[in-house]
């Protein structure tokens, strides 16, 4: 799409990402970026870039990038939201059911030669059916949770969010409830909200305390949203049930994580959006934005539009 635009790509042929002096090195000698989550884009980044004409993230999350640092030297900033709602709620559904059933752990058991004989009481997880599903954070990709949970499990929906979600609450019954409702109430408390100051850290000690000895925590939006080691103190002392990761903080996850071994914990490697369909979704969105900022001058996914009205400096 790049080249059919007329553009020139100079393309990253590491195996890994680049480290910032790499990355600065190489944005200096192009107008246009298309980033990735684990690219850094902070303050140092834009002082040494400020001659970025836009920046097409290839994710819909960007808490790599230093908006406010982007917007002060006129970078818009673009991601690629809807295409992969239904992949990562997916993963967060599959990371439910997966837990409740200690899925992951019971395959471990085979591969360890320890499934001998049939025994009643032994491994036993809890059905879903009925139970409550909270959703921290009802954008687009909790919206598909709720519908995949309603859908096949019946189950009753609350939510805590920025602004109330009318959508989930007409299409599902979805309750809005306070945050301390949400965690002192969730069967299976799922969490889809960005990685912001707000959000750091949020799944800490006490909240975990608060929450159910039966339920679950799942998250599938940005590993730094929970406190892991407060996430593993929980589950050892059963103040939570179970859990299911599909990021993780830090990532990658060391192979020796306490979390890899437990019974009623199942974790990916970020694998939400990992769905063929998805990636070239953001693949044509992300190429798409740059492309339409050069022929049009709009740019259709951008986090800080202003800078477009403004103009850059
Ligand atoms: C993936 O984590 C994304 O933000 O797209």
């Amino acid at each position: 799409m790049l080249t059919d635009a007329g553009l020139e790509v100079l393309e990253w042929q590491g195996d890994g990402p680049m480290t910032q002096p790499e990355l600065i090195e190489r944005a200096k000698q192009v107008n246009a970026l298309l980033s990735l989550g684990a690219d850094k884009l902070d303050k140092h980044f834009f002082n040494q870039c400020s001659h970025l004409d836009i920046i097409g993230q290839f994710a819909v999350g960007y808490d790599n990038i230093d908006i406010e640092a982007a917007s002060l030297v006129g970078i818009p900033i673009s991601n690629t939201p809807d295409v992969l709602s239904e992949a990562t709620a997916d993963v967060a559904f599959g990371l439910m059911i997966a837990v409740s059933r200690k899925m992951f752990f019971n395959h471990k058991t085979i591969i360890r030669g320890e499934w001998k004989k049939f025994e009643p009481l032994k491994n036993l997880g809890f059905q879903l059916s009925g139970k409550t599903l909270g959703i921290f954070g009802m954008g687009r990709i909790g919206l598909v949770m709720a519908k995949r949970c309603k859908g096949a499990f019946d189950m009753r929906i609350i939510y805590h969010n920025r602004s109330r979600n009318h959508e989930a609450e007409q299409l599902f019954g979805a309750k809005y409830v306070s945050f301390d409702e949400l965690i002192r109430e969730s069967d299976v408390l799922s969490v889809h909200s960005v990685l912001s100051d707000e959000t750091r850290g949020l799944f800490n000690r006490e909240v975990f305390s608060q929450m159910k000895p039966s339920s679950i925590f799942i998250n599938t939006s940005r590993g730094g949203v929970h406190n892991e080691a407060d996430l593993i103190e929980a589950l050892n002392q059963g103040s939570i049930w179970g859990a299911g990761l599909d990021v993780t903080n830090p990532e990658p996850m060391k192979p020796d994580n306490p979390l890899l071994d437990m019974p009623n914990v199942a974790v990916l490697p970020h694998i939400g959006s990992a769905t063929v369909e998805a990636r070239n979704g953001m693949a044509r969105i992300a190429a798409g934005n740059i492309i339409s900022f050069y022929q049009r001058r709009e740019v259709p996914n951008c986090i800080n539009p202003q800078v477009l009205e403004s103009g850059k400096s």
